[in-house]
């Protein structure tokens, strides 16, 4: 196939994740250079190191742990950003690979390297980097051209990718919004009768005796139940008032144990990497013993066959990446200093189409024994106190969530 052909054919179909886009790019360009490796690698947040996003060689690879830096290949680091493309026609020889002879060149056998810049809007996010193995060889201008213009699609595939994610998040956050707005209309209205109905029952049963006062105190019960639901309810339109404090996330988790390490299932453990520092938040006390307990015992949900729970804390400056499936009113516009507080289970994870649908209220998989309202009363709770939430799950390998909470001033 011509190499024009090869470009026509990535442009002309509508990939539905950026995945396949980019094993079909890897691919056709392998074989259409005749290639034996080609890999695409992406900046990270400091844009001084890159790291390997797919690597293909006949298939996926796993993804290299080599992270090429300026501070680590300056010679190369240069070539590959002076010019559209660099072509390395004899890689044991090249000057511009001399720091990746010994970790890279030779352990691999690469006699020759092609490599491109992939730059959208003037705005540098990697590079495209096709490789031979064995022998020397002579990259024609035809083949380097070929090369920038498959980092040029490449470079449209992460924009479009990007415009996915965003579009995902407005609706994501639309849809939030109203079914909060929904929830707590409701629920506000609710609250009210159910306060009469209480009060007016506790009265009764202070009057009553014998029979009476079982059939009352059934009504008191299911009142209660009742109102701690229409709570939950309020918390996920943020109409419940919350009462923030300082609270160091290690000592509150601290204490917190005892109580989710009693009710774990057997054969589950839960373990705790806490960051050394102290990490102090503002907010309400109950609120943040309630977003541990929904997410720890969702894991424990997901994990009927045991496993291990993690509780994980870290210091957040900044955060400016977006986990792959991270669903949550976006890291991007996110600043500040933030406490991470991460609830990782071993579990049975969430299918990929129903990660955008966790936070929802009502959205539950456990039919009646769930009410699908836990995540949604953290994701509102999140929201009202400044913070924010994703969510990551890889299924079959556990589910993480990852709850950033602004750190206090004082
Ligand atoms: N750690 C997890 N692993 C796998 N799936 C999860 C996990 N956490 C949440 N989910 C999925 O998200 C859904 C919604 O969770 P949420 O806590 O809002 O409601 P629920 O657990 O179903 O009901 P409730 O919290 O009222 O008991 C769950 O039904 C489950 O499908
Ligand atoms: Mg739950």
């Amino acid at each position: 196939m011509l190499l024009r052909d090869v470009l026509a054919e990535l442009a002309s179909v509508h990939w539905s994740s950026l995945d396949d886009e980019l094993c079909a790019i890897a691919e056709r360009t392998t074989t259409a250079l005749s290639a034996d490796r080609v890999s695409i690698w992406r900046y990270d947040v400091t844009r001084s190191a890159m790291r390997c996003a797919l690597l293909w060689e006949g298939e996926r690879r796993p993804l290299p742990a080599t992270e090429l830096s300026e501070r680590g290949t300056p010679a190369y680091w240069q070539a590959v950003h002076e010019d559209r493309t660099l072509a390395i026609d004899n890689a044991r020889t090249s000057p511009a690979l001399a720091e990746l002879r010994a970790t890279y060149v030779e352990p691999l056998g690469i006699g020759a390297m092609l490599d491109s810049g992939i730059r959208v809007r003037g705005d540098a996010l990697g590079i495209v980097c096709v490789e031979q193995r064995g022998a020397a060889r002579e990259w024609t201008l035809r083949e380097q051209d070929f090369v920038a213009s498959i980092a040029d699609r490449v470079g449209m595939a992460f924009l479009i990718d990007k415009e996915r994610r965003l579009t995902a998040k407005l609706e994501f956050a639309q849809r939030m919004e109203s079914l909060g707005l929904m929830a707590g209309g409701i629920a506000h209205d609710f609250n009210n009768y159910l306060g009469v109905i209480l009060t007016n029952a506790e009265l009764a049963f202070e009057h009553s005796s014998g029979e009476q006062r079982d059939e009352l105190s059934a009504i008191i019960d299911a009142t209660r139940r009742a109102t701690s639901l229409t709570r939950k309810l309020l918390a996920v339109a943020r109409k419940d008032v919350v009462h923030p404090q300082p609270v160091n996330v290690g000592d509150a988790i601290r204490a917190f144990l005892p109580m989710v390490e009693r009710g774990a299932p057997s054969g589950v453990r839960v373990a705790l990497s806490l960051a050394k520092d102290p990490l102090v938040i503002s907010v309400d006390p109950t609120f943040f013993d309630q977003l541990l307990l929904n997410l720890v015992t969702n894991a424990y949900h997901a994990m009927p066959g045991g496993g291990v729970v993690t509780i994980e804390t870290g210091l957040v400056v900044e955060p400016g990446t977006t986990p792959l499936y991270g669903i949550g009113d976006l890291p991007a516009v996110a600043e500040g200093r933030f406490a991470r507080i991460t609830v990782r289970d071993s579990g049975h994870g969430i299918p990929k189409e129903l990660l955008g649908h966790v936070f929802e209220p009502f959205f539950t998989t456990k039919g009646a024994d769930g009410t699908g309202l836990g995540l949604s009363v953290v994701y509102g709770g999140v929201r009202q106190h400044g913070g924010y939430i994703t969510v990551e799950s890889q299924p079959e390998h556990g589910a993480t969530f990852d709850v950033f909470l602004p750190l206090s001033d004082v």
